[in-house]
Order: C-alpha cells, then sequence, then structure tokens
C-alpha cells in the first residue's frame, strides 16, 4: 500500500520579501505540481527526479519532517519516499514548499491521521525552515490550500475568489538562487535602513491589498500596473539583477500589461499579466528567445491525496 500527494506550486503576484517582516502579499496556486509516494520499508529512503545527491539538502529537509511526524504520531520512520516535481529547484515557483506539504499530507494519509491544512503546513514548515532559514510560511499555505490568497504571518490566509478564471504570464530566467541568501539580503536592507525599510513594508501590504481587489474586479491592466510598481520597489532591495530587469523590459515589449520578479528574486522566475487572449503569443515570443515559459491558469485546488495498492 502507499499513499500519494500532489500539491501545486506557486507565484508571489506582490509582496515578496516584505511579507517576512509582517506585510500583506498575495500569492496563487499554479498547474505545476509536485508529487510524493510514500510506503512502508525496512528503513528510511528518500529520492527525487530534482533534488540528487545524498546530502542534497532538501532530501534531508524532507528526512526531518519525517522524523518529525513520526515522533509526534508514533510511526516507524522507515520509509520509502519518492518524489517527483514539475517545477524546477530554485525557480521561485516552490519547488521546496509544494514537496514539503505533498510530504506531510501524504504521511498523513499513509497511517491515517486525518490532519487538517493547518496542521499539513506546520509539519511542511519544518521542511521549509531547515531550507531557507526564515520563510514567512506564504509558499507552503499557498501550495497547501491552493486558490489566491492574501497572507500575512500569525493570521488566517484570505482566499481571494476571482469572478472567472485568469491566465498568468510565468516566465523562467534559467538563473537558480538560494531564497536563504535572498532573504539574509533583505534583512540586511532593514537593519541598515529600518524606517525606510518599515516605510516600504507598510506600502507593499497596501499593494498586495488593492492588488487583491484588482484581481477581484477583474481589471487586469490595474494589476499589471501594481506589478510594475512592485518589481521597482524589489529592485530598490537588491533582489532584482540585470537579467531580471530585462527580462521584465521584454515581457512589457511584448505586449504585458506588468511583469516582476516573482519569489526571492536574484534569478529564479518572472510573472506578467497580458491582455486577455495575448497569452500565447507573448509565450512563443519567449519561446523563440530561448526561455522556458508558460501560461499558469488560476484558481487551482491546493494538495490532494489517495491511497493506492
Ligand atoms: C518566496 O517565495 C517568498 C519570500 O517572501 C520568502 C518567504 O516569504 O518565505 C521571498
Amino acid at each position: 500500500m502507499k499513499a500519494i500527494a500532489e500539491a501545486p506550486s506557486k507565484v508571489i503576484i506582490t509582496g515578496e520579501h516584505f511579507v517576512v517582516h509582517g506585510a500583506w502579499a498575495l500569492a496563487a496556486a499554479i498547474p505545476r505540481k509536485s508529487r510524493v509516494e510514500v510506503s512502508k520499508s525496512d528503513r528510511l529512503r528518500v529520492s527525487s527526479d530534482r533534488f540528487r545527491g545524498a546530502n542534497h539538502p532538501a532530501l534531508r529537509a524532507i528526512a526531518r519532517v519525517v522524523v518529525a511526524m513520526s515522533k509526534e504520531f508514533s510511526f516507524s520512520p522507515s520509509l520509502t519516499v519518492a518524489v517527483s516535481s514539475q517545477v524546477p529547484e530554485g525557480s521561485g515557483l516552490g519547488s521546496s514548499a509544494s514537496t514539503m506539504v505533498a510530504l506531510s499530507s501524504s504521511l498523513s494519509r499513509l497511517h491515517s491521521l486525518r490532519l487538517s491544512l493547518d496542521e499539513v503546513i506546520r509539519f511542511s514548515m519544518i521542511g521549509e525552515g531547515q531550507i531557507h532559514g526564515r520563510p514567512s510560511g506564504i509558499d507552503s499555505t499557498v501550495c497547501a490550500r491552493g486558490g489566491v490568497i492574501l497572507f500575512t504571518p500569525g493570521t488566517s490566509p484570505k482566499q481571494v475568489r476571482l469572478s472567472r478564471p485568469r491566465s498568468l504570464v510565468v516566465c523562467h530566467s534559467g538563473i537558480t538562487r538560494s531564497t536563504r541568501r535572498q532573504i539574509n539580503r533583505v534583512s540586511g536592507v532593514k537593519e541598515m535602513f529600518p524606517s525606510l525599510f518599515a516605510g516600504l513594508t507598510e506600502s507593499a501590504s497596501e499593494v498586495s491589498l488593492m492588488a487583491a481587489d484588482l484581481l477581484k474586479k477583474d481589471d487586469m491592466k490595474g494589476l499589471g500596473r501594481l506589478l510594475n510598481f512592485n518589481h521597482a520597489v524589489l529592485s530598490t532591495l537588491g533582489v532584482s539583477n540585470r537579467a531580471l530587469d530585462r527580462l521584465v523590459d521584454l515581457l512589457l515589449s511584448l505586449g504585458c500589461y506588468g511583469a516582476k520578479l516573482t519569489g526571492a528574486g536574484g534569478g529564479g522566475s518572472v510573472l506578467a499579466v497580458a491582455p486577455e487572449g495575448k497569452e500565447k503569443s507573448i509565450i512563443s515570443g519567449l519561446k523563440a528567445r530561448g526561455f522556458d515559459a508558460f501560461i499558469a491558469g488560476i484558481p487551482v485546488k491546493g494538495v490532494e491525496s489517495w491511497l493506492e495498492r
């Protein structure tokens, strides 16, 4: 008998980094998934098509989540854990959060624990904390809950209901980077300019609340302008770079309403909002220039799990 769980990945629409320091951020689950299969075994074996090498931090983090859950719920940690993912590591699309959420959900299913989504998120955060240092929890929350959420640490996330499905354009810069290093870089800016940073954090909250409102009203042009604004502010923190700025410019020149880095920055992916019906030609334009780009339809469901013989 094995338990399988699949969790979506995510994009941060607005408010990344500032959310670590208490701002509201807006995030959406996207259809690229991570899948975890768990079954009982004679010892703990973890394998992955993405995280390679026995000492890979993500594999160690997976083992840590297994051990933590086995202690709390008194089951044997001797398990085979197989991870596969449609999300490249370090792409800013939540590969680790999506994996950790699918992992805790599959363990809950295998041992009939019936964990709530909050508990699935709590256990996934043990792995996320080991990998990223001090994450806000937004990645795990949106990968577990699905949909589009407004999130700030320490309060219940708010689901943002869309009046109809929408499409976002996602383009990978081809550069991978460490989220932990990016978070530390921003903390350095906060230490250097505390009052300036407090003002930026407040304004990031305002941007996210407005972005949620515009998305609800289906005002994609307005949302695009906020993405541009948010990218400019993130650049001042030093989390963008020339490659990302050029990619943002390219997306705008292809006709997008707005574009910005998404996630930790420094590489990873860029998110854009395009006029309806133009998404496919924009993706073709990006692919013609060698980028890995795709249309992410939202909203999508959160984590799902089941048993198989
Ligand atoms: C990463 O997807 C988003 C960051 O804000 C980190 C976090 O919130 O944990 C950069």
